[in-house]
């Protein structure tokens, strides 16, 4: 029997009509928006493991680097069984804690992105026969029913993709995350920290134009499943960091006055030029945001690790 199950939650329909109510939203609104979660098709989840690998992106280094140093203490202090990752995209950091869970009986990868489940839950199956690997393809952020498998369960949530979401919006994740876990369970998450403006910026705004390319890719998702005619040429990157809130916000800015056409939703949208269309916040954390922000949700904080030079956070709460 195959140790490789992929499940979709989402109805088939599921994805397509919150996409369409998210464009119709967000294209409608003063200032317009876009949820980040729709970068992710096959070639935005290709685009994002590039980002990892600039010069410029420091956290999957800064993560890595604590994942590599914290591993044995994370599995020390929970014993975990399962681990369930949300947002698992390549899986890659993870490795190290599949190898550091030495009394592990399955892995649970959570994500919106198909093709990077697949590809991951695959590669992972094959280097660790023993392995249960059971791949959801849902939306965190919607309700997440997981697969019996034993406990206790260590949910991973890398990456600092929980500053991608707004606070009203991660308060009421945290809470549903907390919802999932059993007494002796842990939440295990990745913040990065807020930090020199310049390199914060540089980090979604790098030389080579990997993130403007991954930035665009929202476009093309939105011309390909809602026949929009956007020319991604028309729009320029935009990567700022807003003090009052402490997060990065990546826009797409108009370089012209034009009108772009959504057909599928019947839709003709303007933009002036020079306006902007936000497609992404990234927040930064500090620590006593993070220790609040678990314990509104019912987590008490355990422990807090960060790398080095103190870019990047690791904090792990075990439910009681
Ligand atoms: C910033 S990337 C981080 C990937 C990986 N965890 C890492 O640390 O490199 C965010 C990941 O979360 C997934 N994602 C974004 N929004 C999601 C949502 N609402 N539900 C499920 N997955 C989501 C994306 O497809 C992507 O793989």
């Amino acid at each position: 029997m195959s140790q490789f199950r992929v499940t979709r939650t989402l109805p088939e329909d599921a994805t397509g009509a919150a996409l369409r109510a998210d464009v119709l939203a967000g294209l409608t609104s003063t200032p317009k928006w876009l949820a980040p979660k729709w970068f992710y098709d096959a070639r935005g989840s290709e685009l994002f493991e590039e980002i990892t690998a600039l010069p410029e992106y420091y956290p999957t280094r800064a993560e890595r680097e604590i994942l590599a140093d914290r591993a044995g203490s994370i599995a020390a202090a929970t014993g975990a069984r399962t681990l369930v990752e949300l947002g698992s995209g390549s899986s890659e950091k993870t490795r190290i804690l599949l190898d550091a869970l030495t009394g592990l009986r399955a892995y649970v990868p959570v994500d919106v992105s198909e093709s990077a489940l697949t590809q991951a839950g695959e590669a992972i199956v094959a280097e660790r026969p023993g392995l249960q690997v059971h791949a959801l393809i849902a939306d965190f952020t919607g309700g997440l029913t997981l697969p019996e498998t034993p406990g206790p369960r260590l949910v991973a949530f890398l990456g600092g993709t929980i500053g991608n979401l707004l606070p009203d919006e991660r308060a009421a994740f945290l809470a549903a995350v907390r919802a999932l876990l059993s007494p002796g369970d842990a939440l295990l998450l990745g913040t990065d920290l807020v930090k020199d403006e310049e390199l914060l910026v540089r980090a979604y705004d790098d030389a080579a134009g990997v993130t403007a390319q991954f930035n665009k890719n929202v476009l093309s998702v939105i011309n390909r499943e809602l026949e929009a005619d956007f020319a991604p040429a028309a729009f320029e990157h935009v990567a700022l960091w807003n003090p009052e809130r402490e997060w990065i916000e990546m826009r797409l800015r108009s370089r012209a006055a034009q009108t772009v056409k959504v057909q599928a939703l019947d839709l003709a949208v303007d933009f002036a030029d020079g306006e902007e269309l936000r497609t992404e916040v990234s927040a930064k954390f500090r620590r006593e945001g993070v220790r609040a922000e678990l314990a509104a949700a019912g987590l008490e904080l355990a422990h807090w690790w960060t790398d080095g030079e103190r870019r990047f956070a690791l904090s792990l709460s075990v439910a009681g």
